[in-house]
């Protein structure tokens, strides 16, 4: 993901649209817990809030929508939890795909394939040849996934050119290595938002939220809708976005 800079979007209201939206869905065992139920019914609301802001990005004119939905630290829960979460995520391949395919919706993985499941790896590659034409919205899917990790392996990368006589490190700056990031040809995310009131990134994006604004809301997850969505956004338009640099005068 490079700094691009947002291209205007038409329509005074849409001026200040965010691009690119990334959400850490998090809160769902809480949810679940507060009402007495098992953690794996939260996780099953959560793709429930996960099918209804897919389609309100798409409303919205989100051109990327990226999701955290498993952490390179989430394998320290519980095994039956994982496995609710990877039985989760294969239904929502299965069931879903053909609706996303036929909505235009592009869908990408980032984070770590090596060691999954073949069936799990299996579906994440069929989603993504499936849809790879698709432009409406791109739902980039962050699975098995973490900044630290990618950010290491991007630097892997960089120094095995290296050693192979095919670089000169002195080449090497920050665009050279968020070129060898997990999708470099996707915008940074304009707004991070967070739910379930926690005010921290996970090991979420950290490379690409270099500018990004956030947006901590204290729902959890499967109460997340398209409403929430927009709240967040008309929280992000008030903001002033500076880069580092001064702020804009009206007029000037
Ligand atoms: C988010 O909800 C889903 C994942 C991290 C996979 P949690 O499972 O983290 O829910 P809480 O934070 O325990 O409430
Ligand atoms: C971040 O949530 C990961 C996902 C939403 C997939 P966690 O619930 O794992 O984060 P911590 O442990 O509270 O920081
Ligand atoms: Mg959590």
């Amino acid at each position: 993901m490079s700094n691009a800079v947002a291209p205007a979007i038409e329509g005074s209201d849409q001026a200040d649209a965010p691009l690119h939206v990334a959400i850490i869905m998090d809160g769902n065992g809480r949810w679940a817990a507060a009402r007495g139920l098992p953690r794996a019914e939260g996780h099953r609301r959560g793709v429930e809030a996960l099918r209804r802001v897919v389609r309100a990005a798409g409303e919205l004119n989100i051109l990327y929508l990226t999701i955290f939905s498993f952490s390179s630290e989430n394998w320290s829960r519980p095994p039956s939890e994982i496995s609710d979460l990877f039985g989760l995520l294969r239904r929502f391949v299965r069931n879903d795909l053909a609706t996303l395919h036929r909505d235009g919706v592009r869908v990408r993985v980032i984070g770590e394939r090596d060691g999954l499941e073949p069936d799990i790896s299996a579906l994440l590659t069929e989603a993504e040849e499936l849809t790879k034409n698709n432009n409406r919205l791109n739902l980039v899917v962050a699975f098995n996934y973490g900044s630290r990790q990618e950010i290491a392996k991007a630097a892997r990368r960089l120094a095995r050119e290296v050693a192979e006589g095919k670089r000169d490190p002195a080449t090497i700056d920050a665009d050279t290595l968020g070129r060898y990031l997990d999708a470099p040809d996707i915008p940074d995310p304009d707004l991070i938002i967070r739910t379930s009131g926690e005010q921290r990134l996970s090991n979420f994006l950290m490379w690409q939220a270099a500018y990004s604004e956030f947006v901590f809301v204290p729902i959890h997850w499967p109460d997340f809708d398209r409403t929430a969505l927009e709240g967040a956004i008309a929280e992000y338009a008030r903001r002033e976005r500076r880069f580092g640099g001064l702020a804009a005068k009206a007029g000037s």
